[in-house]
């Protein structure tokens, strides 16, 4: 990165501060563990959210992984090296999926896919302030584990939302994302999702597990969200490439995220009102 590009961070990190208030919060949706549902998750919430009239970005951080252009059956125009290879500016790689739901795609097994810093993942967030104005929530599907782009995408977030399942590998891995995130010394607003579960009483006994660890190790205890039923209609909703909450809105598992979505928003408001105060 040269001096030039340093500079336009440092200005429009000055810009972000005076702003906060009015631009669309960042949610990124994370796991430390693969296949707990990330993008099934961020996909069909990012959805809701726009169906309550919210206005979204969805972004793909599953760098060269990226699998939100098949789960929406869309094909992708734009991708996001792009973006990192300064060919096209942020705007120019949005594609529309509905008017209240945008889309920046990721690449999928590019073998020039330029390689990534921390300063670059910085220059994204920055970057990304010029149209928060234009949105309510920007949520990001990410990659799975811990890696530091995926701790420094997460630094630059205003919320997490951990998507957990009730095996202990799972917790053991939202546990460890969450205590590197502390070990940072990054405070950001964390939320708990547990997907895939047999009974509420399972979800709610993984949610209670990961709260205890949590409390006791890291003095830092997440909210709870919510939780999603195991739902052969998820699966089939993916070989279909179409989104649960779409095609099968009464299944149990879209109505949970269907209340998830609107938890969500009454949570984000306090946070907004309790900001706005502090800032006044
Ligand atoms: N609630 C659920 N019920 C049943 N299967 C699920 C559920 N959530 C996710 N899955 C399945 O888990 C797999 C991994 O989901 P995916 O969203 O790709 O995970 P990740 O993005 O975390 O790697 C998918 O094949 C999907 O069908
Ligand atoms: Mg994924």
């Amino acid at each position: 990165m040269n001096n030039q590009t340093a500079r336009l961070i440092e200005l429009l990190q000055l810009e972000k501060k005076e702003k906060r208030t009015n631009n669309a919060k960042v949610i990124s949706v994370a796991s430390g563990k693969g296949g707990t549902g990330k993008t099934f998750f961020a996909s069909n919430f990012a959805y809701s959210l726009s169906k309550e009239g919210k206005k979204i970005l969805l972004i793909d951080f599953d760098f060269n992984l990226s699998n939100l252009n098949i789960v929406l059956n869309q094909k992708s125009e734009n991708a996001l090296s792009e973006f990192f290879e300064q060919k096209k500016s942020i705007e120019e790689i949005i594609q529309l999926y509905s008017q209240n739901l945008h889309l920046i795609y990721g690449d999928s097994g590019n073998e020039f896919f330029p390689k990534l810093s921390k300063e670059i993942i910085d220059y994204f967030f920055v970057s990304l302030n010029k149209i928060t104005s234009q949105y309510d929530f920007i949520v990001i599907d990410s990659a799975a584990g811990a890696n530091e782009l995926t701790l420094r995408q997460l630094i630059n977030s205003d919320f997490l939302i951990l998507i957990t399942t009730p095996e202990p590998t799972a917790i053991m891995d939202a546990y460890v994302l969450t205590k590197l995130l502390i070990s940072e010394n990054f405070s950001i607003q964390k939320f708990v999702v547990v997907n895939k579960c047999t009974s509420k009483d399972e979800g709610e006994n993984s949610f209670q597990n990961l709260s205890a660890a949590c409390k006791h190790f890291l003095n830092d205890e997440p909210t709870k969200l919510g939780t999603i039923s195991f739902d052969i209609l998820v699966h089939q909703s993916i070989v279909n490439q179409e989104l649960l909450i779409e095609n099968s809105s009464e299944s149990k598992a879209a109505n949970e995220i269907i209340d998830i979505s609107k938890k969500f928003i009454e949570f984000a408001q306090v946070a907004n009102n309790n900001q706005s105060k502090i800032s006044r």
